[in-house]
């Protein structure tokens, strides 16, 4: 709907986040194939019609020269991306080494890294140097871009720092920044060497938002306890200035799932699966192949129900979906062959000539294998040892109308909130307590299944995806706006 200088007349938004929605592949010198990913966010934004959006990230790709860098920025703009180019060193100093192997498990609890303490802390300085610099690099694209009256929504723990240096650019602009990670115990930032230069940054902000009011709560107790700032019911105040911090549960466009269900290659995809399957029931895990996903937990659960359950051997399996990620960080390494050694053990143990307890696969689904696998599993698995939100088990509900299954929720995701009074909830530490409960929701009453199901359908339904990133927007307005008011008065 825009004209010919592609004004639209609607408020443009300015998505930031580390990854765009496509990557792009390099193919010849000035071509690139674009690989689209529909993750949460890109369809929480789909579905927000008021504003006109656009995206500024990384496209996942080396593009060390011009020539390269301007073809692709020209391929990105047809779909309103704009690259921010990052070199192999930065990649590997502020995304391998600060965003993942620091900050990411020191969210999800897993400490800072122990091996090689004096190493850990040589190496720790020059990677915060890298991500500040990453985040300035950033900040060089928005502004470039950026028009009076935009709004800018940072993500996610990749771009703390970011606030800061887009207000000081411009203290006028708008900036909202949300966090798709647990904000830990402010215990645990506090271990952080960085902890007061990152909090700071995120508080130049305008609003802070978080999945759950414990995250919320978390962030607001770091800044008083570390900073010494004063929280408030509305955020924390440094100064007379306000920084917003609130709550707000994404959710998925669930309507994209269950129109999904009634596509005819849908259709055959799940009937294939019950033939397949026909006889045993099926339990389903997809998971990034995460450290924080608790997948050996999960599968060392399933395990022991097996072990003592020997009725149930041959009539359940359990798939599991580890989708590759972040190989280049050692840690994702050595939990793939830990992951691979304990399904081969299982498989060796329980397995028999003609059946295999654990379906193990390394890669992704695409979108309508994985709706006809949602829709023919009788209890899906989400163990993760600490989990911003878990989409999956959203999504997982969202295909479940006709069967109505079981999800047991691990009481450490963010979803556990919403989702728990449907759910089977677990401690994901507590091997002896998934199994059991594994027992008891593959022997679920009709009438119980149908009733926690309904409660969960409905929760999915009606917080969508969509309604998150509306609500967050809009309150970064109303912020300004309050904010403009107090400043008068
Ligand atoms: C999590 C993070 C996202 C990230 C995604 C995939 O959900 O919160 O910001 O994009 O994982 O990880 P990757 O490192 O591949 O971008």
């Amino acid at each position: 709907n825009a004209d010919a200088r592609g004004f639209t007349g609607k408020q443009r938004l300015l998505v930031v986040a580390n990854r765009l929605p496509v990557s792009a592949v390099r193919e010849g010198v000035e071509s690139y194939r674009l690989d689209i990913s529909v993750g949460g966010l890109v369809s929480a934004l789909l579905g927000v019609k008021e504003f006109d959006t656009r995206w500024i990230g990384w496209a996942g790709v080396n593009v060390p020269d011009d020539v390269g860098q301007r073809a692709l920025t020209k391929a990105l703009a047809e779909m309103r991306c704009i690259p921010v180019f990052l070199d192999e060193e930065i990649v590997n100093q502020y995304y391998n080494g600060y965003c993942n192997n620091i900050l990411w498990p020191l969210f999800h609890y897993l400490g800072l890294p122990q091996e090689d303490r004096l190493a850990t802390t040589r190496t720790f300085q020059s990677q915060f140097d890298a991500y500040k610099k990453a985040n300035q690099m950033f900040a060089d694209v928005v502004n470039k871009h950026y028009e009076e009256g935009d709004v800018v929504w940072c993500h996610d723990y990749h771009l703390m720092f970011l606030p800061k240096c887009l207000k000081q650019y411009n203290d006028k602009m708008k900036v909202g920044w949300f966090l798709h990670t647990p904000f830990p115990s402010s215990e645990i930032h506090r271990t952080l060497p960085s902890r007061s230069e990152l909090l700071r940054s995120v508080l130049a902000a305008d609003l802070v938002g978080f999945h759950t009011y414990d995250y919320a709560r978390h962030f607001v107790s770091a800044c008083t306890r570390i900073l010494g700032l004063e929280g408030t019911p509305e955020g924390v105040e440094d100064h007379g200035k306000l920084t917003r911090v609130a709550a707000f549960p994404i959710g998925i466009d669930s309507d994209r799932f269950t129109q999904a269900l009634e596509l005819p290659e849908v259709q055959e995809h799940m009937k294939e699966l019950k033939e397949r399957f026909a006889g045993r029931k099926v339990m389903l895990g997809v998971d990034r192949l995460d450290m924080i996903k608790g997948i050996p937990q999960k599968i060392l659960a399933f395990e022991k129900f097996l072990e003592e359950n020997s009725h149930w051997r041959d009539k359940v399996v359990l798939l599991q979906i580890a989708v590759p990620t972040r190989k280049d960080v050692p840690e994702y390494q050595k939990l793939t062959s830990q992951v691979h050694e304990i399904v081969g053990r299982i498989n060796g143990r329980f397995g028999t000539l003609t059946a295999v307890p654990i379906h193990h696969l390394d890669r992704s689904l695409d979108f309508h294998e994985l709706c006809a696998l949602y829709a023919v599993t009788d209890v899906a698995l989400v163990t993760s040892l600490r989990d911003g939100m878990n989409l999956v088990s959203y999504e997982f509900v969202a295909c479940q109308a006709s069967k109505k299954g079981v999800l047991i929720l691990s009481e450490f995701a963010g979803a556990a909130q919403s989702l728990g009074a449907g759910a089977i909830l677990v401690n994901p530490w507590n091997i002896t307590e998934i199994a059991a409960s594994i027992g008891y929701a593959l022997e679920m009453s009709a009438d119980e299944r149908e009733k926690r199901h309904q409660f969960n359908f409905k929760h999915v339904k009606t917080h969508t995806s969509q309604e998150w990133a509306a609500t967050f927007v809009s309150e970064l307005n109303d912020t300004i706006v309050e904010a403009q008011l107090r400043t008068r008065q």
